[in-house]
C-alpha cells in the first residue's frame, strides 16, 4: 500500500480559463517517504512550485487527493488547512524571504510568535537554532547584513523554528554560489538524518542528487521518471 504521509493522487491543476487555460499538473500520483530527501526537478513550467503549492497546503487540486502528515487535505476547511500548514510545514525559497528591517534573530523569533503568541522560551529557541547554523555572531545582523548563504540558513532557521515534521524548498540554492549551496544541501540532509524531518525540494540544481533518497522528474505537468537512490 502507498504510504500516505506526504502524498498526492492523480492530482490535477489548472490555472485560468478557455483558451488561456494552462494545465500544470496533469494527474500526477507521488508519494514522498517519511524521513527522506526528496528531490522534483524538472524544465521551467513543468509544474514543480504547482506540486509543492498542493503539499503546502497553499493550493488546491481541481481534482485528485492531497495528504500531509497522513491527513487528507480535501477534507479540511480553510482554518483547518491553514492550521496543519502552520504546525506541519516550514517552507523555504530561493528569494529568502526575511523582513529587511528585523535582525536575524527577530527573523526567526517572528516565525514562531505567529505559530504560538504564548510560547515564552521562543527567543532562546530562536539563538539555538541560529547558533546551530554557525550564526551565533550574526544573531543581531539586519538581512542586508548578511551574505546569501547566511540569509538562507536564517530562513531555515525561521522555518524549523516550530519544529515542523515536514520542510519545503522551492529552489534553495538557486541564488548561492557553489560552497553556500553545497552548505545548504548538507543542512537539509542533516534535517533528514538527525532529526527525522522528511524534506521535499525542487530545485534544477543537479548537485542535489546526491544528497537525495530519491528523485522525481516532472515534464508539461506529468512525472517522466522516479527514482530511488542509495545515497548513505
Ligand atoms: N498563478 C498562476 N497563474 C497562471 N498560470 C500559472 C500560475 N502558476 C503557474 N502557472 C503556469 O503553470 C505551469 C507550471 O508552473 P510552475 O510554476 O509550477 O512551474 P515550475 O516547474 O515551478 O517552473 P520554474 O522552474 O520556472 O519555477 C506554467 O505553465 C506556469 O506558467
Ligand atoms: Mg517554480
Amino acid at each position: 500500500m502507498p504510504d500516505k504521509f506526504l502524498a498526492v493522487e492523480d492530482a490535477h491543476v489548472s490555472f485560468g480559463n478557455g483558451d488561456a487555460q494552462v494545465r500544470a499538473l496533469r494527474g500526477i500520483s507521488a508519494s514522498f517517504e517519511r524521513g527522506a530527501l526528496s528531490l522534483v526537478m524538472g524544465p521551467s513550467g513543468s509544474g514543480k512550485t504547482t506540486l509543492l503549492s498542493l503539499l503546502g497546503c497553499l493550493l488546491s487540486p481541481d481534482d485528485g487527493t492531497v495528504f500531509v502528515d497522513g491527513v487528507l487535505v480535501n477534507a479540511l476547511n480553510g482554518e483547518q488547512k491553514a492550521a496543519l500548514r502552520r504546525t506541519k510545514i516550514g517552507f523555504v525559497f530561493q528569494s529568502f524571504r526575511l523582513l529587511h528591517s528585523l535582525s536575524a534573530l527577530d527573523n526567526v523569533c517572528l516565525g514562531l510568535e505567529i505559530r504560538d503568541p504564548k510560547q515564552p522560551e521562543r527567543m532562546t529557541t530562536a539563538r539555538e537554532l541560529l547558533v546551530h547554523f554557525g550564526l551565533g555572531d550574526k544573531l543581531n545582523h539586519e538581512p542586508d547584513g548578511l551574505s546569501p548563504g547566511e540569509k538562507q540558513r536564517v530562513a531555515i532557521a525561521r522555518a524549523l523554528a516550530g519544529k515542523p515534521p515536514i520542510l519545503l524548498a522551492d529552489e534553495p540554492t538557486a541564488s548561492l554560489d557553489a560552497e553556500a549551496g553545497r552548505n545548504i544541501c548538507q543542512i537539509l540532509r542533516n534535517q533528514v538524518e538527525q532529526h527525522g524531518k522528511t524534506v521535499v525540494v525542487v530545485s534544477h540544481d543537479s548537485r542535489w542528487q546526491e544528497y537525495a533518497h530519491r528523485t522525481i522528474i516532472l515534464s508539461d505537468g506529468q512525472i517522466k521518471h522516479q527514482e530511488q537512490v542509495t545515497n548513505s
